[in-house]
């Protein structure tokens, strides 16, 4: 099939649901760190698809794989067994130290699966505990239980009422989150570093804070790791790194490079909980998923590119901090490994035309936060090429500001 390019906003303002408000630009091509646009024009991709293209566009391996998978069998159902889904959650037992999986085919279902699980759970024991702790500024998706435990105004109040069992407290303030677990806490979820929020890890003290509350009151930990995870901040979860044992983790995104395929890595204490007929999905681990996803993770943690987050990371963190000292509108960087973001001082809403106008992609959150989430493939030289364009993109910014 042939892609017309003529008509495409018109024919998308006709019919599609008005519910995002795209940048002028048409996506037709990938290659690398590098996208093309119906024009021909390059852009150096900081963004992945909002961090899911985590080896790049137009990946040999991932691409040879999934046309191979597809001419052989792409879906069964979960009625029956497949050679791939055991693998897959084998490798991601690895990863994480938490023994089962349930696949699902985007982050905001992993969360979904978290918070039922740990429903399930308490409900198993007898004690049916009702209550979630959330932190402000956090994203969890879109479907409702997502939602509940997402805090921005905007997405939830037309859809309310939502579940009334959440309690927000500030992130990263452990005197709020002392204060707010009790012995009718369910589980407190968080992302281990909040990306829609602006990039705030957590710090190590609030982590400890976390285990502490989890160990006195028996609450659950979920983490979300739908954006940090699976090597995106040079851990394979940012958990690791705050030296976090979860019972639940969601994860999604650069699984798949593209292919859609989220997961709930479930500790063996929630697993016991949980029988036949608890939570279900039909396309949940279907064949074509699971066989990107081992070969994404078989590229990340076997062929050296984690090692090339760490080694790329570092390269980001330095020219961040040296762009961040050039330009006034800059406050704050924020991040590890490949996962950045630029506080400004002001909105950071123009940054991205004049990113694009350069032929870089760039994404703004939390209104005046510039979030960089670049392929894990990215090399040194493509990210230095890269930071300069939005080097230039602030300088244009900040002269008219
Ligand atoms: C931390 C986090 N959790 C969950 C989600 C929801 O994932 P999805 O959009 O795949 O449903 C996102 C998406 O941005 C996310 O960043």
């Amino acid at each position: 099939m042939s892609v017309a390019i003529d008509d495409v906003v018109a024919r998308e303002t006709r019919h599609i649901l008005q519910t995002y408000k795209r940048n002028p630009v048409t996506l037709v091509r990938g290659q690398g760190v590098r996208l093309y646009d119906a024009d021909g024009r390059e852009y150096l991709d900081l963004l992945s698809g909002i961090g899911v293209a985590s080896l790049g566009h137009a990946h040999p391996a991932l691409a040879r794989a999934v046309a191979e998978q597809a001419q052989t069998l792409i879906h069964t159902s979960n009625l029956f067994y497949h050679p791939l889904q055991g693998q897959l959650a084998e490798r991601l037992a690895q990863l994480s130290g938490l023994p089962r999986t349930f696949f699902c085919n985007s982050g905001t279902e992993a969360v979904e699966a978290c918070l039922k699980f740990a429903r399930r759970y308490w409900y198993t024991k007898g004690e049916p505990r009702a209550e979630f702790i959330a932190l402000d500024e956090s994203f969890h998706g879109r479907t409702f239980g997502s939602l509940s435990v997402t805090s921005d105004e905007h997405y939830r109040t037309p859809f309310e009422p939502l579940l009334p069992t959440v309690k927000f407290i500030p992130t990263n303030d452990a005197g709020a989150l002392r204060a707010a677990v009790s012995r009718s806490t369910a589980a407190i979820i968080a992302e281990s570093v909040l990306g829609e929020g602006g990039i705030h890890p957590l710090t190590p003290e609030f982590a400890a804070a976390i285990g502490d509350a989890c160990a006195k009151t028996g609450a659950l930990f979920i983490a979300d790791e739908v954006q940090s995870g699976l090597g995106r901040t040079g851990w394979p979860f940012y958990f690791q790194a705050l030296g976090l044992t979860p019972h639940l983790v969601a994860v999604g995104k650069a699984l798949g490079s593209g292919v859609p395929v989220g997961a709930a890595l479930v500790g063996q204490q929630v697993a016991d909980t949980l029988s036949y007929g608890d939570h279900g999905t039909t396309y949940g681990g279907n064949l074509l998923a699971c066989r990107a996803a081992l070969t994404v993770l078989e590229e990340i943690f076997d062929r050296g590119v984690a090692d090339n987050v760490k080694r790329v990371g570092v390269v980001f963190g330095d020219r961040l901090r040296a762009i961040a000292a050039k330009h006034a509108i800059v406050k704050q960087v924020r991040g590890a490994g490949l996962m950045w973001g630029l506080e400004l001082e002001r909105d950071a809403a123009p940054v991205v035309p004049a990113g694009l106008e350069r032929g870089v992609i760039v994404n703004r959150t939390a209104e005046k936060v510039v979030r960089l989430l670049p392929p894990f493939i990215i090399t040194e030289a493509e990210a230095i090429d890269a930071l300069g364009r939005l080097d230039a993109a602030l300088g244009a910014v900040g002269a008219q500001a």
